[in-house]
């Protein structure tokens, strides 16, 4: 091999090694690639090109080419490393999260009052062993009334200011339930005793005004076996209201009263005062009525196909809406159904945050 062919060819190497470590970004480099390694490279046309040499200047020469192809290589390797390692190095540059970025806000939802208080009623309730049932918006009027000893003429019938739908055929008519007390006729008649369920749900009354609205909540509470008597009754309700109100040692009041479908019937008041015109629940000089209740009438039981020599209990009802009021300071019960977002927002629950649903059991 010829002093000059030598030369070229370090010069040939210099320029490629030189152009691969300054190749601006992984296209050049691949481009040089070509130029130089590609089937029509200038080293590859040079490769070619040995096969008119003599035997010895061809093993000379070809071993020559060879270093200088691998050092090419090497310096395209070693390009394309530092290349993608700079490329990588610039998205966790500009991909990096800082942390230290204030959170945007995301809108939680607010649990409704209504919502959140027949969570806390079923909690307390389901802690002393009751169960929840259900039953229908739309009525038998038997099962609104007549099964819960209402006579055909009871004034009660117009006093809960009952919505009807239109006669059907045989004269008879659904109602909209005026209380969720037909879910204890529905419970009665479908399982046996011992019974212990409550029955939160909604109910309609021809009513508006700042303490009534034409659809609002009852929970009623239905207890039957053998041996319940008053006196559980007036534990269970006492038990109830200091666990609900989260004061334990709120007075509660049982005052006699008269529903068809209890004898005897007992209004139940919890203790609260009104001093500066302010209403503050807990010990004081007044009292506030929040529940009706009574041992389960004897006709009712048999309406229910139970023999009232055999089976007793107690039941109760109380408006949703009503404690929730006092509870949480929400002054017009209208505001309830208004859907109005602020008032959600400041009387509403937040998920998880709300207020533990079991207290003071
Ligand atoms: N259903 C009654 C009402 O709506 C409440 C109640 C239920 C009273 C059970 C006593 C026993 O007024």
């Amino acid at each position: 091999m010829t002093e000059t062919a030598n030369q070229d060819l370090e010069a040939l190497k210099a320029e490629l090694v030189g152009a691969a470590s300054a190749a601006p970004d992984l296209d050049a480099l691949e481009t040089l690639r070509v130029e130089a390694l590609g089937k029509k490279g200038r080293v590859t046309g040079l490769m070619k090109a040995l096969g008119g040499l003599e035997p010895e200047a061809r093993k000379e020469a070809g071993r020559r080419l060879n270093e200088v192809k691998q050092a090419v290589q090497q310096a395209i390797e070693a390009r394309r490393d530092d290349l993608a390692d700079a490329e990588l190095e610039a998205r966790l540059v500009k991909e990096s999260i800082d942390v230290s970025l204030p959170v945007r806000p995301r809108p939680v939802g607010r649990i409704h009052p209504i919502s959140q208080t027949i969570d806390e009623i079923i909690a307390i309730f389901g802690e002393m062993g009751f169960s929840v049932a259900e039953g229908p918006h739309i009525e038998e009027d038997w099962l609104n009334f007549g099964a819960l000893n209402f006579p055909d003429e009871h004034p009660a019938r117009q006093e809960m200011d009952t919505f009807y739908l239109p006669s059907r055929e045989d004269g008879t008519r659904l109602v909209l339930r005026t209380h969720t007390s037909p879910v204890q006729i529905r419970h009665m008649q479908a399982h046996e005793p011992p019974i212990r369920i409550i029955a939160p749900g909604r109910t309609f009354r021809a009513d508006s005004d700042a303490t009534h609205s034409p659809m609002f909540h009852q929970v009623e509470g239905l207890v039957i076996d053998k041996t319940t008597h008053m006196g559980h009754l007036k534990g269970t309700l006492i038990e109830f209201c200091r666990a609900f109100f989260g004061i334990d040692d709120l007075p509660v009041r049982f005052r006699a009263s008269y529903f068809p479908f209890t004898e005897p019937s007992a209004e139940v008041d919890i203790g609260c005062s009104r001093e500066g015109g302010q209403l503050v629940i807990g010990p004081g000089k007044d009292w506030l009525e929040i529940l009706g209740s009574g041992m389960v009438h004897p006709n009712v039981l048999r309406n229910c196909g139970l023999d009232p020599a055999e089976y007793q209990g107690y039941a109760f009802g109380m408006g949703i809406e009503r404690i929730a009021m006092l509870k949480y300071g929400i002054p017009d019960l209208r505001t309830f159904y208004d859907s109005d977002l602020r008032w959600l927002r400041h009387y509403g629950f937040v998920p998880l945050e709300a207020p533990s649903v079991v207290r003071g059991l």
